[in-house]
């Protein structure tokens, strides 16, 4: 069967030629004769991948030295916690659904705080940030780069009044060249531009990582932990930083961030030309605010959004259902999303409604 254009918020598509490399290589990896999977997590051959992984991320993403890369479970879910925990109070802006999560998870700690925000017109838009407005105790500020939920993102980083920014960069993370030195911590779940579920990128300026907790902190939610182990304090996922190295070697022959960035504005021009020239389209995010990655849209009758989604099907373009708490329709289009399955949409789009109009 041909492979589908799967437009999932994640885990998503990932780059045939990586997966293509895994099948080659997955029952004996380097001649090793067993499978990456099945390797210790100490053995040279894994601890080359996880260094490779890390150089690869460094390259792509022009990480200062003074930042560190760390390798950990447990999903952006747990950044929520984890950051807090590590770092103090923060000011949060509460652009969606995972804004909000990671804002509660502070709150129960006792150390969150939001001051601004987009729920009064729906998530719909990025609110202006005044640093006047942010907490003065806090001692970190907290955004959603890219709001996979509602389609928004940030066009770029907040002024912060010079405390240090964490983002939560999970739904755009690698998309387009990054700055990272405008960042304190970023953290990024994988599934969507890195590489298979389980694996939690973070990258983090050195001097943030606390010197001592309180002993309550589990060791595994200690940011120092995985930096003094060099991100194998336990054992790390081992075939998603596998994966994830490949993905990042696809990136790096792809011709980098700039390249993609390149490829996912065409991407995402195609998507939004092809809603706002609708008549049965529609998508109410400011231009400005409108993420490459999520391109979530309504049918102005709602009640042919079923329809569209398994006509679609039909035509091998995969999970286009939005989101189960707001519905519509919704295509992600990350990194490994091939121009060819967005026109295929735009295409399938322009006659589903011809038909229904
Ligand atoms: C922006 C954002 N943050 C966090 C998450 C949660 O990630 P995880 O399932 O890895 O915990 C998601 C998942 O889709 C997301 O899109």
């Amino acid at each position: 069967m041909a492979r589908a254009y799967n437009f999932c918020a994640g885990p998503a598509m990932l780059p045939e030629e990586v997966l293509l490399k895994v099948r080659s290589e997955l029952s004996d990896y380097a001649s090793s004769g067993m499978s990456v999977m099945e390797i210790s997590h100490r053995s040279a051959a894994f601890k080359d991948i996880l260094s490779e992984a890390e150089e690869r991320l460094r390259r792509l993403a022009a990480i200062p030295e003074d930042y560190c890369v760390l390798f950990i479970q447990g999903g952006a879910s747990l950044q929520f916690p984890m950051v807090p925990m590590n770092l103090g109070k923060g000011a949060y802006v509460v652009t969606g659904r995972w804004a909000a999560k990671a804002f509660e998870a502070a709150k129960l700690q006792g150390r969150g705080e939001a001051f601004a925000g987009s729920a009064d017109r729906n998530f719909e838009y990025i609110p202006k940030i005044d640093p006047a407005e942010i907490p003065r105790d806090a001692v970190f500020v907290h955004i959603c780069d890219n709001n996979t939920l509602y389609g928004t993102r940030f066009f770029k980083p907040p002024e912060t009044g010079g405390k240090p920014l964490v983002s939560d960069m999970s739904s755009c993370i690698l998309s387009a060249p990054l700055d990272v030195g405008k960042y304190g911590l970023i953290y990024a779940g994988a599934q969507k531009n890195i590489g298979p579920a389980g694996l939690c990128v973070v990258i983090m300026k050195k001097a943030l990582i606390p010197e001592s907790l309180p002993d309550s902190v589990p060791v595994m939610l200690r940011y120092r932990t995985y930096f003094e182990h060099g991100s194998l304090y336990n054992t790390p996922p081992t075939f998603s930083v596998y994966v994830a190295n490949l993905v990042f070697r696809w990136l790096e022959e792809k011709g980098g961030l700039a390249a993609m960035e390149e490829l996912n504005r065409e991407k995402a021009k195609l998507l939004y030309n092809a809603i706002d020239e609708s008549a049965l389209y529609l998508n109410k995010v400011s231009p400005r605010d409108r993420s490459l990655m999520n391109v979530p849209f309504r049918l102005r009758n709602r009640d042919l959004e079923p329809l569209f989604v398994s006509e679609a099907e039909k035509r091998g373009l995969m999970n286009l259902k939005g989101h189960w708490s707001i519905g519509g329709i919704r295509a992600s289009i990350y990194n490994a999303m091939p121009v060819e399955g967005v026109k295929a949409l735009v295409e399938f789009m322009r006659e589903f409604e011809k038909k229904h109009i």
